[in-house]
């Protein structure tokens, strides 16, 4: 599938939706494209979507989504104010049981996913990207990131000064915490990481 030129991001919804770049499409409901404010100055940019996002067709609304609004909002970020995507638009998923579990996509997953990425920045134009996790990072920075390394430094998009770039956790990391202080702390770093970029996003 092209991704046409059209700065225009109701109409590569629609080009995506019939996306078969890669094979994740025959397994998943359908296309999970970015939703949100479409001239956002923040990009938020998760993995890919889960079992709830693939059933409804819109990004962040399973569990992870629950606790990455309210870290937003302890943040002080409207999530209304922001326009938020996946590395990846298709549910990549195996069968354990009657479940659908998650399975991390892999690099030519990412690759052929990777226009519509782009399309969606080049459309939104936001200052700042945050990368939710590796998966992320490697799709907007073209390379692998240990996340722990690049936590707290402000990047560029390859060739883009105009465009920076934060990571920080995915959500569902913070989540699989079963330790109830190491789950409180990664939460904090998260909460922290997002003031940072708030910070950044509302310097004039
Ligand atoms: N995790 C993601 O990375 N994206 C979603 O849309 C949901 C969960």
């Amino acid at each position: 599938m092209a991704v046409s030129e059209a700065r225009d991001l109701d109409r590569l919804r629609a080009e995506a939706a019939v996306c078969k770049a890669c094979p994740l499409w025959r397994h998943a409901t359908q296309t999970v494209f970015g939703n949100g404010k479409a001239q956002a100055s923040l990009m938020l940019v998760g993995e890919q979507p889960g079992n709830e996002e693939d059933l409804e067709g819109q990004p962040f609304v399973g569990p992870a989504a629950a606790l990455l609004v309210r870290a937003l909002a302890d943040a002080g970020i409207d999530r209304d104010q922001v326009y938020v995507t996946n590395a990846v638009k298709h549910f990549k998923w195996e069968p354990r049981g009657k479940r659908r579990v998650h399975k991390t996509p892999v690099q030519r997953e990412i690759d052929a996913c990777n226009p519509w990425l782009l399309a969606e920045i080049a459309c939104v134009q936001p200052r700042l990207i945050v990368c939710l996790g590796a998966t992320a990072g490697r799709a907007v920075l073209g390379h692998a990131v240990r996340i722990g390394a690049v936590r707290g430094v402000l990047q560029s998009l390859p060739g883009r000064s105009d465009h920076r770039v934060a990571i920080t956790y995915h959500p569902a990391y913070v989540l699989r915490q079963r330790d109830p202080e190491r789950l409180a702390a990664a939460y904090g770093e998260l909460v922290e990481d997002l003031r940072a970029v708030a910070r950044v996003v509302q310097q004039p």
